[in-house]
């Protein structure tokens, strides 16, 4: 439950809808899920065997199991967690603003376009923003100082089912709006002519960081994991949990954004442009707008756990720090490095490679994730090899019919198809 709570979060609800929207639509959703299914489950439970064979951080469980350079790719896997971490955090922020505004009424008053231009205006504060990512990173350390398992995930076994339900409720809203038919349409029916090498790199990169993979969150969950937990079937419902969320996000998010004539290409203000048109509209809109967003609070603070416990295991078991200034330093060094991101949103001109600070640093993401990813496949595949078999199922005690297909993905189909879609979005 703790690595589905890791992968339900901002991925799903605020990613999945923009970058569908950014890269065509039904196209996007196709190759994201293809993903999905050929890496994604097999990558889990490679993630989730490394951590649980060697009850280690990253970097820990390659040293032992494998030695060599091979720690490089742990080393690679918390760079990540750093980078994610400091966008994430200011998103997250957003998400606390949005809980005040949805109370106050300010933000849901006004058209389409008068609610974009309220949004543009907070995101490009300044000061407000970042004040806010801070009070987010804040709001994760004290979660990973107190330990995984306790409150955080009973709250959260207890919230996602409501977030669940809430967002059947805006789908029912949504795809009922006047209108709705043309981004239903756009959502589910193809268009290859919007295809080119870099929807592929933004699919594969969603794939990966909807589902917390390639950069050893789930070596490290895996770690706490007893012998006897059946890990094929845990794979498969984080799997199956995570593609759930997103599928009910676009939903959610696509038909009104057609419906209200807004621009589905329009980035990473879409999800917090589009919804509060969509609670301005329908009765009680402020409470549901709230409670949809206290609920997107508390998904993205379980996923900022899981990347923020990378790194903090990581010093605590490789160098010399405790758990707390291990847990306070990283958490200023994310906070740091979400700075630039957040006023990169229009309050200063922060560029680099071409784009602002934050789209940079999303795009990064896209490209490392798959590659710690293809590094997994080739370590558990070919350098463990039939033993990661052995492993899984705790010496054959435990029942895993896929293993030999899982081993030939792990072997052959993931580290060439991820290597071909990284190179056709490089070319
Ligand atoms: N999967 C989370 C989301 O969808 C984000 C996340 C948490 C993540 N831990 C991760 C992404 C590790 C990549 C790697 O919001």
């Amino acid at each position: 439950m703790a690595a589905a709570g890791s992968a339900v979060g901002l991925g799903n609800i605020w990613k999945f809808p923009y970058e569908t929207g950014a890269n065509g639509g039904g196209a996007f959703l196709l190759l994201y899920l293809l993903f999905i299914v050929v890496f994604g489950a097999s990558l889990i439970l490679a993630e989730m065997v490394l951590g649980r064979a060697s009850g280690q951080n990253p970097v820990g469980a390659f040293r032992s199991l494998g030695g060599g350079r091979w720690p490089l790719v742990g080393y690679l896997g918390v760079f990540t967690g750093f980078v994610i971490l400091s966008f994430y955090i200011v998103i997250a922020g957003w998400t606390i603003a949005y809980m005040g505004f949805m109370l106050d009424g300010s933000l849901i008053s006004g058209d389409a376009e008068s609610i974009g231009a309220k949004f543009s205006a907070f995101i490009s504060g300044g000061a407000t923003p970042v004040l806010l990512a801070g009070l987010f990173m804040i709001a994760t350390v004290i979660v990973v100082l107190g330990g995984i398992g306790k409150g955080i995930e009973r709250a959260s076994k207890l919230l996602m089912p409501v977030l669940f339900v809430l967002l059947l409720v805006l789908i029912a809203r949504s795809v009922s709006l006047p209108g709705a038919g043309e981004g239903l349409r756009f959502f589910l029916v193809p268009d290859w002519s919007k295809v080119d090498g870099g929807t592929f790199t933004s699919a594969i990169g969603q794939a990966f960081f909807s589902l917390s993979l390639g950069m050893g969150a789930l070596i490290t969950y895996g770690s706490y994991l007893p012998k006897t937990t059946p890990m094929p079937g845990s794979a498969a419902i984080i799997v199956g949990l995570d593609t759930l969320v997103a599928l009910l996000a676009g939903f959610m998010i696509l038909p009104a954004v057609f419906a209200y004539g807004l621009d589905p290409a329009a980035g990473p203000g879409l999800t917090f442009v589009t919804l509060p048109v969509v609670f301005s509209q329908m009765p009680a809109g402020a409470i549901f707008g709230f409670v949809f967003f206290a609920l997107l609070f508390v998904a993205a603070l379980t996923s900022a756990v899981s990347l923020l416990e990378v790194v903090v295991t990581y010093l605590v078991d490789e160098t010399r720090l405790t758990r707390r200034p291990a847990a306070l330093i990283a958490g200023c060094i994310c906070f740091g490095l979400g700075v630039p991101s957040s006023l990169s949103q229009g309050a200063v001109d922060i560029q680099i490679f071409g784009m602002d600070f934050l789209t940079a640093a999303a795009s990064l993401t896209d490209l490392l994730l798959p590659i710690g990813g293809l590094c997994t496949a080739l370590f558990v595949g070919w350098k463990l090899g039939p033993k990661s078999v052995a492993l899984v199922t705790n010496n054959g005690t435990q029942r895993f019919a896929l293993a030999t297909v899982w081993l030939f993905i792990l072997r052959f189909v993931a580290p060439i198809g991820i290597a071909y879609v990284l190179i056709s979005g490089m070319l």
